[in-house]
């Protein structure tokens, strides 16, 4: 069996789950391999105990044992019945720094299916979870030289608002402010 196949026909977003942390932790190991920057957010720590992790995430989901300078947030993870796609976090509100990087929704794909479109689609899902959240303007940032992460954001109706700096692991990084009205979509 071709385990890179894809079954299209039943991608979806799960609240994450254990029946799918082998397929999460490979590719987590696969992000590790190829240096991918992690911008996991909330960062949630023991990723090695599961359990802690997936009760860390819930916790987070309801507002519970939210450490300071931290926001409640909706964790999900884009599957296809078999395989572990990526994850997306939806912000429930942002405080002054996330709303100069991190904003209210953070995502990223597994890069063994990078390139599939799976990115645009999982922030098109995340999205309607946003709204079910009552988040109606999403601010959604990336780095400047992100392409892949700002036509993502383009597609899904972005609208630069403005470009800043941003000191980031002690370098500066020019970063993309982007605002989608969700207002206008049904
Ligand atoms: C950004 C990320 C989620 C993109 O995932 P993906 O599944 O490859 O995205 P898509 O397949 O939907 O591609 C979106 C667009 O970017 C383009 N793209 C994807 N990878 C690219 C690359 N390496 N170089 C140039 N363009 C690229 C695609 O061609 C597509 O553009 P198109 O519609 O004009 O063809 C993925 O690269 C990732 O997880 N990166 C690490 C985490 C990250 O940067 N998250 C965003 C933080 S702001």
């Amino acid at each position: 069996m071709d385990t890179l196949k894809l079954n299209y026909e039943d991608i979806r977003l799960i609240v994450p789950q254990m029946s799918y942390m082998d397929s999460y932790r490979a590719a987590y190991e696969e992000y590790g391999r190829r240096g991918v920057e992690d911008f996991a957010y909330p960062k949630v720590a023991s990723r090695r105990n599961a359990a802690a992790y997936l009760k860390r995430l819930e916790n987070f989901r309801r507002g519970i044992d939210i450490p300071k300078g931290y926001v409640p947030s909706s964790g999900f993870w884009l599957v296809d019945g078999r395989h572990y796609l990526g994850s997306g976090d939806v912000r429930h509100y942002l405080t002054d720094n996330l709303r100069k990087l991190g904003g209210n929704i953070g995502y990223s794909i597994n890069p063994l299916f990078w390139r599939r479109g799976l990115g645009t689609l999982q922030l098109q899902l995340l999205l309607k979870e946003a709204k079910k959240l009552h988040i109606t303007k999403p601010v959604i940032t990336c780095f400047d030289e992100n392409t892949p992460s700002a036509k993502i954001i383009e597609k899904n109706g972005g609208v630069l608002i403005k470009k800043i700096n941003n000191r980031f692991r002690g370098q500066d990084r020019l970063t993309r402010i982007y605002e989608i009205d969700l207002t206008q979509q049904c």
